[in-house]
């Protein structure tokens, strides 16, 4: 989804001074072996109240992807974690699973619902822009390592988009949304910012 380069390298400058379209790219006279290769071998913390852990592969984490129109993460969920649903702006999603057993539910703007249990050596495809999730419905955790068609596909959750917002949204719109009263909305406000 990302422009095409324009150049074969552009190893991001992340402390560049100006600001583009992406990053400017470094001198290539200080291009190194290490700038090709990220280490996503580790999982991450699973201590949250979400029993998930997304470690990012983006441009701010890895540089070399800048201008390339790729990314990719790693996905840990715990037995009964959750990625909650959320979605990528720019970009589609194609996930491989490696361990463990996964629902993953694709919502549409027409509001369907897709889902499919995954195991092993299969893929799922996020189409751009739609929410979706992912939860462990299996015995041991689960490993998956998204790619994406971005350098940077933006993640928004939906829970904190309208629960854990900076100032937050007035109480009113959302109880005009959920139409229940304020101690419902509290409720799960409080909630959503102690799990963050
Ligand atoms: C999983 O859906 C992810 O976006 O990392
Ligand atoms: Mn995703």
């Amino acid at each position: 989804a990302d422009p095409d380069p324009l150049q074969d390298i552009c190893i991001a400058d992340l402390d560049a001074k100006i600001s583009v379209n992406g990053f400017p790219c470094k001198p290539e006279t200080e291009v190194t072996s290490d700038d090709f290769f990220f280490d996503l071998s580790e999982e991450g913390n699973l201590s949250n109240a979400f029993g998930r852990a997304v470690t990012e592969g983006n441009v701010h984490e890895f540089p070399g992807v800048n201008t390339q129109g790729i990314s990719t993460n790693r996905v840990d969920l715990a037995v009964g974690g959750i990625n909650p649903p959320h979605l990528h702006p720019r970009s589609s999603e194609s996930s491989i699973v490696i361990r463990g057993t996964v629902l993953v539910g694709i919502i549409t703007t027409d509001n369907v619902f897709y889902s499919k249990v995954v195991t092993a050596g299969m893929l799922f495809l996020i189409p751009r822009g739609l929410v979706h999730f992912q939860l462990n419905v299996g015995k041991e955790n689960v490993l998956f390592f998204p790619s994406f068609n971005s350098q940077l596909p933006g993640t928004q959750f939906v829970h904190s988009s309208l629960f854990n917002t900076t100032p937050p949204i007035p109480n009113e719109v959302l109880t005009k949304t959920f139409l229940v009263g304020d101690e419902v909305i509290n409720a799960i406000k409080a909630a959503i910012t102690s799990a963050h």
